[in-house]
């Protein structure tokens, strides 16, 4: 996972946008799934460690948080506003849907998992106002833990999950929210698709 600039004058307004729309929004009217993680244990070594990694079905098995595209997590009358987001996401990047838009409270997380069932290139936009909160990952290679710490305002990451056929991209990771984060994810089947993308993200 790498961190690329976000330049492209087009996406920076309007992921502003969205990050204005949603500072309006009142929170309350989410349906947040568990619970705050107080102690950090969700995202720690100790919690990997006993994952049965031959059973993991490759989506985290501990949350809280949000997805806001799920239909039953947002107030109807987001979905419109949603879509429209979408659509010129879409005609920016030239992309295909944003697959993940998941919000998280203070204290919020994803427990440590690989996302082998969805595997593909991706492209994980996220916002915090105060860079409180990180995006941690095992390194397929050397196994190292390494986090990846928000900055104020928005940051763009760039990887590839491997699926249970290429054991040696497997992708393990985990985030965690020390103040209000939304990460809006993208899958993106074709590398060349992808490698377009990056570099729409990087231009000007
Ligand atoms: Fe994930």
């Amino acid at each position: 996972m790498k961190e690329i600039q976000i330049k492209n004058e087009e996406l920076i307004e309007l992921l502003e946008n969205i990050k204005n729309w949603f500072n309006l929004k009142n929170k309350d009217d989410i349906k947040i799934k568990g619970e705050a993680d107080k102690d950090e244990h969700y995202t720690s070594e100790e919690y990997f460690k006993n994952i049965n990694q031959e059973k993991h079905v490759g989506y985290p098995e501990v949350t809280f948080g949000m997805d806001l595209t799920n239909v039953n997590s947002t107030p109807l009358d987001w979905r419109k506003e949603i879509r429209e987001f979408d659509n010129k996401m879409k005609s920016i990047l030239s992309s295909p849907t944003c697959a993940v838009k998941m919000y998280y409270p203070k204290n919020g997380f994803m427990s440590w998992h690989n996302n082998h069932n969805a595997s593909g290139y991706n492209i994980l936009l996220s916002h915090t106002d105060n860079g409180d909160g990180f995006f941690r990952y095992k390194d397929p290679k050397t196994k190292e833990t390494v986090t990846m710490y928000d900055e104020p305002g928005w940051t763009a990451k760039v990887g590839y999950f491997g699926s249970n056929k290429e054991k040696d991209k497997i992708f393990w990771h985990c985030a965690r929210a020390y103040e209000d984060r939304l990460t809006l994810g993208f899958v993106i089947p074709d590398q060349n698709m992808w490698e377009m993308m990056c570099d729409d993200i990087q231009d000007q």
